[in-house]
């Protein structure tokens, strides 16, 4: 009987280890490059997939990459689609009700961006009277534009930021106001397009946003991110996709 015991509490002990190689669904919305978009040949990469790679790896989790347009990001996160949103969810209050983030892998502000020929400043909303602003739906920038803008400008909202920027391009809308980076590398990159006016600071940085019950999962992955930060790794993937 003593014997049955060990063999069992020895199978409990294995079942336990084993099961710490969990298996996490990671969700991106692309293309916002460079944070997340696919190459020439259709792979996934970017700073965010790169960065979720080396986690993973840190974690000694399988995980699987799951395509998710952002309206759905929160829903889908909640519905158990999938596990973690690193989709440059910048943290902020209204979100944190709904999902646990963990400290923060980045810092973007929201950037204006225009033709050559705008000159109008975008922080005067009389002057701005008249214009469209366009915005990927459900972001930061569409509840600033939304809260501080509404009464002076159109506010043009895409379900994709691919979308908005092509329309930027064909003069559909006057500016754009999307994070920072990818305005920098899928605006700015382009012929005949400037900055426009001030990055705006919105949220609190950018985290990996996860269930609020997985408040265990949010501390390894806290701390696989940190050593990530202090062996180098989160550097090298930096320098591959900024040019700051
Ligand atoms: N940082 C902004 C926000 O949190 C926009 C993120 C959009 N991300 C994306 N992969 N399309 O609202």
């Amino acid at each position: 009987m003593k014997k049955l015991l060990i063999a069992a509490s020895c199978a409990m002990a294995m079942f336990a280890s084993g099961a710490q190689a969990q298996d996490l669904r990671i969700a991106f919305d692309v293309p916002y490059e460079p944070f997340e978009y696919k190459d020439d040949n259709g792979e996934l990469t970017g700073f965010e997939v790169e960065l979720a790679s080396a986690m993973c790896e840190e974690l000694e989790a399988n995980c699987e990459f799951v395509i998710q347009a952002w309206d759905g990001m929160i829903p889908g996160l909640l519905a158990r689609k999938f596990d973690l949103i690193m989709s440059s969810m910048s943290i902020t209050e209204e979100r944190a009700k709904r999902v646990l983030f963990s400290d923060p892998y980045y810092i973007t502000p929201g950037g204006w961006f225009g033709p050559e020929s705008f000159n109008t400043d975008v922080t005067d909303l009389e002057a701005m009277k008249g214009k469209t602003v366009g915005v990927q739906r459900g972001t930061t920038m569409d509840t600033y534009v939304t809260e501080n803008m509404h009464s002076a400008v159109t506010i043009k909202r895409y379900t994709t930021a691919e979308d908005m920027v092509l329309d930027l391009e064909g003069q559909r809308i006057d500016v754009a106001f999307v994070d920072y980076p990818v305005g920098e590398q899928t605006i700015l990159n382009r012929e005949g397009f400037k900055e426009v006016g001030e990055p705006v600071k919105l949220g609190e940085g950018v985290g990996v946003a996860m269930r609020k019950r997985d408040a265990k999962l949010a501390k390894e992955i806290n701390a696989a991110l940190k050593t990530l930060k202090e062996n180098g790794t989160y550097d090298t993937i930096m320098a591959k996709y900024f040019n700051y």
